[in-house]
């Protein structure tokens, strides 16, 4: 039937139908799919190359380390959202750059985290203050978060960083009452990140923005790290906007240009495979009761929210036989979302969700007792192998001794 999703973005790397791929597999799990984190690397490469900017990967996306020497080639490192995400990049993408930004650091943990990182972004001037000397005397590049105020999404308080209120960055107004001399020649560079999920219309607004606040002092930095939320390898993002964005930093103010990105490295480079488990009935409403959880597995369909993609099936319900989709724990709002597929759900077939590498693996737990998703590779010869034996173990070692 043609209004089912079977070759949009998330699935246009599955050649074979995934009955037969994925017969096989245990369920639920996730698969990875190397060719698509390839094709992404190879893009943002392609970028970094053109521009000179430097491309790291934002570990709170994607931390699945077994494909960081697939994706290594491609990047300038690994960025970190506190301790164990810089030990991780400093061990599984060795030989790279460590870049790390917390909201606040700890004193009981800076000294390791200086072992690890090579650039150490502050969200306060206190916390710039109370650190940076010491990072500086480690020989650390010291950075310091800005918050432009300058707000490019609508409705999405959550992932605004720029929301009135919020506490991510230093505004300009704060630096005009705390800023010294001494502290503003600890800093090589200034970082934001206001962006999610957006196009490069957005960025060139939100760089407006930082001119406006921050260009005078931009000249005396060694870089500008410009976050993420950049969804450069999305089909229709426009790179030649990113890119006079990036000359026009490099250009304006002499800066090494970063981007940090985390969905647009493993953007549709990942699924989710489970199956049905039972399919009830309330009122009308077909309900197909999944081996997989949104609030277990895919936590954002419920946190952002958002309703993932299903290879095989469609959003609009004008047409096939629709099915509510959720999943098997206790939460009454453990709910993916309604689908149209083209023949009536049994036990036991396979539901195939897409874009699930991004702010899933590193995002997943245990409510209800239920199990962890497997990992599972898919290679470039659309070969399958299993990455992980999860077990009753994994839940129980979390909770006690
Ligand atoms: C500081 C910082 N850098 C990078 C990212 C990665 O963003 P994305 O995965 O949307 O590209 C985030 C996401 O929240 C972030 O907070």
């Amino acid at each position: 039937m043609g209004f089912l999703d079977t070759n949009s973005p998330p699935f246009g790397g599955l050649r074979d139908a995934p009955e037969q791929l994925f017969s096989a597999l245990p369920t639920p799990c996730y698969v990875m799919d190397e060719a698509r984190l390839r094709a992404n690397g190879s893009c943002l490469a392609a970028l970094a190359e053109r521009t000179g900017c430097k491309i790291l990967l934002a570990q709170k996306a994607f931390s699945n380390y077994d494909f960081y020497p697939l994706l290594a080639p491609y990047l300038a490192g690994t960025e970190a959202s506190g301790l164990y995400e810089a030990r991780l990049g400093w061990e599984e993408m060795p030989q790279k750059e460590v870049h790390v930004f917390c909201g606040a650091y700890r004193a009981d943990q800076f000294e390791e985290l200086l072992q690890y990182a090579g650039h150490i972004v502050f969200n306060s001037i206190h916390q710039l203050a109370r650190f940076g000397p010491r990072a500086k005397e480690a020989g650390k590049q010291v950075g310091l978060r800005i918050n432009p105020e300058c707000s490019t999404q609508e409705g999405h308080a959550i992932y605004d960083p720029c929301a009135p209120g919020s506490r991510m960055g230093v505004t300009r107004g704060v630096w005009e009452l705390e800023m010294t001399d001494s502290l503003l020649a600890l800093l090589d560079g200034l970082h934001f990140h206001t962006l999610c999920e957006q196009n490069s219309d957005d960025l060139r607004t939100t760089l407006a923005a930082v001119e406006q606040h921050f260009g005078d002092v931009l000249p005396q930095m060694k870089w500008l790290n410009m976050g993420g939320g950049h969804h450069i390898t999305r089909p229709d993002y426009d790179l030649a906007t990113l890119e006079r964005c990036i000359r026009h930093a490099q250009d304006t103010w002499g800066v090494t240009v970063y981007l940090e990105p985390g969905e647009a490295v493993a953007l549709n480079a990942g699924y989710l495979a489970s199956r049905v488990l039972d399919v009830v009935e309330n009122n009308g409403t077909k309900i197909a009761i999944l081996d997989a959880s949104a609030a277990c597995h895919m936590p954002d369909v419920l946190e952002m929210p958002y309703q993932p993609p299903i290879y095989g099936a469609s959003t609009q319900l004008d047409q096939g036989h629709i099915y509510r989709l959720a999943g098997p724990t206790c939460l009454a709002g453990d709910v993916i979302g309604d689908y149209a597929f083209s023949n009536p759900l049994q036990e036991g077939d396979l539901v195939l969700f897409g874009d699930m590498a991004i702010y899933t693996t590193c995002k997943n737990n245990t409510f209800n007792g239920m199990p962890l998703p497997d990992l599972w590779r898919l290679d470039e010869t659309k070969t399958l192998s299993p990455l992980t034996r999860f077990g009753y173990q994994d839940f129980k070692m979390r909770l006690g001794r």
